[in-house]
């Protein structure tokens, strides 16, 4: 029985699968695509005859376009929809907390569900990680982190990884490896970041040994958008060493790798190894644009005590759809057993990928990930876009990653049962054909 059969408020059997009535995108799609672009600033939403959908509805694992076409997801959007796309009870909560309270007063007026949020986050967090705050991006939380350490190590210097991802907000500009995002504003950047190939515990050692002004380490425990990058065994714990050898706070980035995704709660956990901060976001809230920062009492105690204006704060921190969406979904993570599920994902996804990559004939050079986290390299970024196109048209969501945009990224929702996966699977094979 698969994790979606036994859902009361699961899809229909006959709504489980992709439905595709015509050419891709429709003609809805294509009008509201002409409108968009006069729209939208130029550089956001490419515009293409053959891309993009315009989504209108979304459930478990599949979603519905604006055309009526109905596709299976192998993105969870970006892995935000681990516990299904609009999870009913996660909606519900949220439908509920608005008939009562939609906006607090951040860092003045709290509410009683976001204290319920922050201490659920903090029994979920490892080891020590006790103390919490909340915002609403993944960049946000990422900055808070990054002031942090800057208070409580006393020290400028950050030590980041190529290819790393962590945001596009000027402060995580500075630590981001993609250089497209930086050459544009590199005048505007700081120059306090020293950068380590990702996975080389060797390089960070010796950049630590040589510049005592480093005092924060920033990892994404895999690297999700430099294409899934899955670092060797036991980097995660010599980073953690060498921090503490140096005295440097070490900031686990799992935006991307929390909540399950990986087989485990955190990706930290694989290896044991408890950060000084951990950034999450994504699948935290379901949907709703919610992320959060915990760590140890003795680092985030580097703030000054509160006298009436926080230093740092932000107009919707702990906004109660937020905490009320996340409490919800956080529920459901655990009672549809997802971590689990994500553990029992990664045997046919690595099985059935690896299938495709020994048929020479795809052009797949290598194939990785943990868990429910997996990705094809191909050759180049214009196969890879190929690829994507020729999904969508069979009814299949796919994600190009990758510096070169060469990797197709598979981040199923968590929900997705055994013949959905198996039939997306079908689908990427015949896009890759
Ligand atoms: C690892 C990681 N960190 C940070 C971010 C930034 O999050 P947001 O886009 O919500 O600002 C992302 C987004 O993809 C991410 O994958």
């Amino acid at each position: 029985m698969t994790v979606t059969d036994r859902e009361p408020d699961a899809p229909a059997a006959s709504e489980l699968f992709e439905s595709i009535a015509g050419p891709i995108p429709g003609p809805r799609s294509l009008e509201l695509g002409r409108e968009l672009r006069r729209l939208e600033a130029r550089g956001v939403t490419r515009i293409a005859r053959d891309f993009p959908v315009f989504w209108a509805s979304a459930r478990g694992a599949t979603v519905t376009d604006a055309d009526g076409n109905r596709f299976l997801d192998l993105t969870a959007a970006f892995g935000v929809a681990a516990a299904g796309h609009s999870n009913a009870r996660t909606a519900a909560a949220i439908a509920a907390q608005a008939e009562r309270l939609i906006h607090g007063m951040g860092d003045v007026h709290p509410t009683e569900v976001r204290l319920r949020l922050m201490a659920r986050l903090a029994e979920l967090a490892p080891g020590d990680l006790t103390q919490v705050f909340l915002a609403s991006t993944g960049a946000e939380a990422v900055e808070f982190a990054l002031k942090t350490a800057r208070l409580a190590s006393g020290r400028r210097g950050v030590l980041a990884f190529d290819g790393a991802y962590h945001g596009l907000s000027y402060g995580t500009l500075e630590v981001i490896g993609i250089e497209k995002f930086r050459r544009p504003f590199a005048d505007q950047l700081a120059g306090h970041v020293r950068r380590a190939p990702y996975g080389a515990a060797e390089a960070v050692r010796a950049l630590l040994e040589r510049d005592p002004e480093i005092g924060a380490v920033i990892v994404e425990p895999i690297a999700g958008r430099a294409g899934t990058i899955v670092p060797p065994p036991g980097f995660l714990r010599a980073l953690r060493t060498l921090c503490d050898r140096h005295g440097a706070v070490l900031i686990a980035d799992e935006i991307y790798t929390g909540f399950g995704r990986t087989g485990a709660w955190f990706a930290c956990d694989h290896e044991a190894v408890v950060p000084d901060i951990l950034c999450a976001g994504k699948a935290l809230a379901g949907g709703y644009p919610l992320s959060a920062a915990v760590g140890r009492r003795a680092v985030f105690d580097a703030w000054p005590p509160s006298e009436g204006e926080a230093l740092h704060t932000s107009t919707y921190l702990g906004n109660p759809l937020g905490c009320a969406a996340a409490l919800a979904n956080l529920e459901e993570i655990e009672r549809l057993d997802l971590v689990a599920r994500a553990r029992e994902l990664e045997g046919p996804l690595r099985a059935r990928l690896h299938a495709l990559a020994a048929a020479a004939e795809y052009g797949i050079r290598d194939v990785r990930g943990r868990g429910a986290m997996w990705a094809l390299e191909l050759a180049d970024g214009a196969r890879a876009t190929r690829a994507v196109t020729r999904a969508l048209a069979r009814g299949l969501i796919l994600l190009q990653q990758g510096t070169a945009g060469n990797v197709l990224g598979i981040t199923p929702p968590l929900v997705i049962g055994d013949a959905q996966l198996e039939r997306a699977l079908d689908l990427l094979e015949s896009a890759l054909a």
